[in-house]
């Protein structure tokens, strides 16, 4: 969470700072700030507001030293998602240390920041915000008599926690210095110009070259050069060349649509179609996932969902022990993980902190660790043993929807090959379902067609309700929690999603006349049982809304108020087209209420911080 930018060079730089922010507000939006130096001046220009990239427009706009800031050629940004300090101006950054000798911007968390701020308030420090980044400000100015580079370097010596930051002093003009651990921080090169920045994406797109950083490396950039110290001070090439990646670097579109979400929906069949393509390319060495004891699928959010997927699959086709848990949750409870199991973190951002922890206890205890992500050159790349990719290109909208279906796709892919390994599958059999995975495209492209109307009803008739409950089974529960949880993120609707079966325990008390269920009655061994359910919610006044699957839809038609039909694949499949029309409700239902579904209050995208 936070983007940062900066840039040191031979251009006036306030627009490509603005404009790099713009496409890392993904990362967060609550307050964004730019500080640029005024070389005749040797000082610091500072802007900052509350709101997003616009709104710092604005600002930048109205300062009353625009001339200086539009002429600068050194400087750094900053979009927030609060941790540490509530949402105002005074906590965005860049923040500085009280001499302004040093201006920061930072992504991430200083975990021993109380401590510090207590030793620098001793030593005379007067802190003019509640966040922890502003001790960064601190250490390095308190250590700038020995150079900007050296003082930062000092400064993360005394650091705990994840972060990167970029740091520049008006007493060395020309020069950025930037430093990363766990959080991202990647260098582009162009023609006496340098960029850094928490990604490619916030980088602009005529780049000679782009590099990661490893953690806790020094950069020292200046328009002509660049330099790279390890944490001795030592001079170290930069490893990871970034610049081979043009999807990551693929600028997102709307393509005509009032937001990204919906773009990002009906971009889905061609996501797919990229995905299933680029895994057949990959050659991918399943032996591991083949040999393993255990899978233990680790995420969050809605890649937490697509693993709850993928459980079915590796254990129904792969014919292999599969868990599934939320990251932040296994990785604190002592796992019982160790050499022959396999850990698979799926994380769309390849950045999410929990999802890395958790593989990084996976890693000392001795299991396999491998990565599915859509980012190339993303953070669980260089950390994991193997790296599945989806190719969804980028997912700018902070509700996941595109990059879920091809998660669940890239692990059907990998199932069925792991069952031809371990003979779970018959290559007929296996035949028989890589022909259903490559339909997949065009019966997601079905499955939007139908929707359509029967959603747009549903919205229409519900839009108002203040609470809904979504079930579903077998693979029908992942698609439950997945809709439910788009409901909460971009409509703010209460909802809860269950397994159909536990409902009697518990949730059909909520019901009354009227109440909104969702049901997700796709083809499954267990359609019958859920039908019964069904009749248990109508008998209870609740109106229903039903996913089903044509040709199987039976008594769920006669039952449901509404009813979506999506085209037969495989059972265990079914979540892809299912997802479809619950991604276009919780969308019309945003807009049926006036919110913006792209940037849904209190969230970010890529949550870098436990
Ligand atoms: C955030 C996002 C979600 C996403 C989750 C996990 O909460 O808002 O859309 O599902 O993080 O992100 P990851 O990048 O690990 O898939």
């Amino acid at each position: 969470m936070c983007g940062i930018v900066g840039y040191v060079g031979n251009r006036p730089c306030i627009d490509l700072l603005l404009d790099g922010l713009e496409r890392l507000e993904y990362r967060g939006y609550d307050s964004a700030g730019v500080a640029l130096l005024d070389d005749d001046a040797a000082l610091a220009l500072r802007v900052r507001s509350v709101g997003g990239i616009a709104e710092l427009r604005g600002a930048v706009a109205r300062h009353p030293d625009a001339e200086a800031l539009q002429a600068s050629r050194t400087g750094i940004g900053h979009t927030r998602w609060a941790t540490h300090g509530r949402v105002s101006e005074g906590n965005a950054h860049p923040l500085s240390d009280d001499g302004e000798r040093v201006q920061i911007v930072l992504n991430g968390i200083v975990e021993n920041h109380v401590a510090l701020r207590s030793q620098l308030r001793r030593d005379g420090a007067v802190f003019s915000s509640e966040t922890d980044a502003e001790v960064v400000a601190h250490l390095v100015a308190g250590a700038l008599d020995r150079g900007l580079a050296e003082a930062v370097r000092h400064a993360i010596a005394q650091l705990d926690g994840h972060f990167a930051f970029v740091a520049t002093s008006p007493q060395e003009p020309g020069v950025l210095v930037g430093t990363r651990r766990a959080c991202p921080l990647v260098v582009g090169y162009g023609d006496e110009e340098r960029f850094l920045g928490s990604a490619l994406v916030g980088l602009p797109d005529d780049l000679r070259g782009a590099h990661a950083l490893d953690d806790d490396t020094v950069v020292v950039a200046r328009a002509d050069g660049l330099q790279v110290l390890d944490a001795r001070g030592g001079i170290v090439q930069p490893r990871q060349l970034l610049l081979a990646d043009a999807g990551a670097h693929a600028r997102p579109s709307r393509n005509g649509h009032d937001s990204f979400m919906l773009a990002e929906i009906e971009e889905q069949p061609q996501a797919l179609r990229r995905t299933l393509r680029a895994q057949a390319a990959a050659g991918w060495d399943v032996g591991p996932l083949a040999r393993a004891r255990r899978v233990s699928l680790i995420a969050c959010g809605t890649s937490y969902h697509a693993g709850l997927v993928g459980r079915y699959l590796l254990e129904t086709w792969g014919g292999v022990r599969a868990e599934t848990d939320v990251a932040s949750e296994w990785r604190h409870r002592d796992p019982d993980v160790g050499p022959g199991d396999v850990v698979l973190g799926i994380t769309q951002s390849g950045e999410t902190a929990d999802t890395l922890g958790a593989l990084r206890v996976a890693r000392e205890r001795g299991a396999h660790v491998l990565g599915l992500t859509n980012a190339s050159g993303s953070q669980i790349t260089r950390e994991a043993d193997a790296t599945v990719l989806t190719d969804a290109g980028p997912e700018v909208s902070v509700a996941a929807t595109k990059t879920f279906v091809t998660q669940v796709a890239a692990l059907a892919g990998l199932s069925l090959r792991v069952g031809l390994a371990r003979g779970t599958l018959t290559p007929s059999r296996a035949a028989l379902l890589l022909d259903e995975l490559e339909r997949l495209p065009d019966v997601v492209e079905a499955a939007r067609a139908a929707s359509a109307a029967p959603i747009e009803r549903a919205v229409e008739r519900w839009s108002d309700e203040g609470f809904f409950l979504f079930l579903g089974r077998h693979v029908g529960l992942p698609v439950a929690l997945e809709g439910a949880l788009k409901l909460k993120e971009v409509a703010y609707v209460p909802s809860d999603a269950y397994a159909a079966g536990e409902m009697k325990h518990g949730p059909i008390a909520l019901l009354r006349e009227g109440t909104p269920v969702v049901v997700v009655a796709t083809d499954s061994p267990v359609l019958d049982k859920l039908r019964s359910n069904v009749a248990e919610v109508r008998a209870r006044g609740a109106h229903v809304l039903a996913i089903a699957t044509e040709g199987a839809a039976g008594v769920i038609a006669d039952e449901a108020d509404e009813l979506v039909l999506v085209p037969p694949t495989d059972p265990l499949l079914s979540p892809v087209p299912a997802t479809v029309p619950l991604q276009l409700l919780a969308y019309g239902i945003a807009r049926a209420r006036g919110l913006d579904p792209d940037r849904p209050r209190n969230l970010a995208k890529t949550v870098t911080v436990e």
